[in-house]
């Protein structure tokens, strides 16, 4: 069969069994050709409350499917494939984080999206790449302990003099790979190009950059730039959509290595027996997790706007 065979298979089967998929950016491009959408970690969320559909197919991690459970109990939602986790998500438990909440009692709690659920209920926010620092400024507490990622932390606390933040060691194992030695070799052989990053890319990166954003922010920057030429420092799948939405621009990636195992583990197929009902993981969740873990996704979505 091909592709183009799989994704008609797709669709139909879509509508027969009223279900809407989504598709983290990250996905490749064959799974965001048959998505209802595409989009950040923080477009995903808002979506998720909206959809329609009675069942919701999630292509991307596994702390996305939870999101969207939590934010649509009444819909049956899948994670396309079941071994698709966050390894920066599961950094850092529940149990840690009590401990050092205890030690300081006047702190805040803001965590990236890009935890557990177990985690979110001791959350007094949730944020994403690309609200992080707009919600940090809104929120009326001065004290935030910014969990997990120390990159996107530290890329936070600079935007936000006026509070105070206390960091701990967590981060993305793909991002945090990437070097300042990676930055001025790119540069090296594409002199012309902007570098656009990921804030959850290390300092020594992230003080390079052109623009520093979300998966979308990054694509949207490329997009509406007059600039002809891009080095990405994000996942590589990036690369390869934006390589299509503008085929006169040319993009390079930061490096061979800006792949997100996880993120690459799911395949069309996944989405085709998910949708038959032969694989993927329907999400499970008892009302009393959800109920302590979806308010710090909805004041995410509050002060989001
Ligand atoms: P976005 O907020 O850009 O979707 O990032 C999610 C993520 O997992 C990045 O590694
Ligand atoms: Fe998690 Fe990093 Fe993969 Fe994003 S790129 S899903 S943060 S491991």
């Amino acid at each position: 069969m091909t592709v183009r065979q799989l994704q008609d298979k797709i669709l139909q089967l879509k509508q027969e069994t009223d279900t809407c998929i989504l598709a983290h950016s990250y996905m490749s491009q064959d799974i965001c050709d048959i998505a209802d959408f595409t989009g950040d970690s923080y477009a995903l969320s808002v979506k998720a409350k909206s959809a329609p559909n009675s069942n919701v197919i999630m292509c991307g991690v596994r702390f996305m499917a939870d999101t969207v459970k939590m934010l649509s109990p009444r819909k049956r939602v899948f994670l396309a494939n079941p071994s698709a986790g966050c390894p920066m998500a599961e950094q850092m438990d529940k149990e840690l984080i009590e401990q050092v909440k205890a030690s300081l009692p006047d702190y805040a709690v803001v965590a990236y999206v890009n935890t557990t659920t177990s985690l979110k209920t001791i959350a007094d926010v949730c944020v994403t790449s690309s609200s992080a620092v707009k919600i940090c400024k809104a929120i009326p507490q001065k004290n935030i302990l910014f969990i997990p990622d120390i990159n996107l932390g530290t890329y936070v606390k600079e935007r936000v003099p006026e509070k105070n933040f206390k960091l701990l060691s967590g981060g993305c194992p793909t991002h945090a790979r990437m070097s300042e030695s990676d930055v001025l070799r790119a540069k090296k052989a594409h002199p012309d190009a902007l570098l656009l990053v990921h804030p959850e890319c290390r300092p020594e990166v992230v003080k390079y950059a052109d623009y520093v954003g979300s998966t979308s922010g990054i694509m949207d920057f490329a997009r509406k730039s007059d600039n002809r030429e891009f080095i990405i420092g994000t996942e590589n799948a990036i690369v390869e959509h934006l390589q299509f939405d503008c085929p006169d621009k040319k993009f390079y990636p930061l490096s061979k290595d800006l792949v997100c195992h996880n993120m690459k583990v799911t395949t069309l197929a996944d989405v085709y027996n998910c949708l038959k009902g032969e694989g993927g993981e329907e999400i499970v969740m008892d009302e009393e997790t959800r109920l302590a873990a979806v308010k710090c996704i909805e004041k995410m979505i509050e002060y989001g706007g």
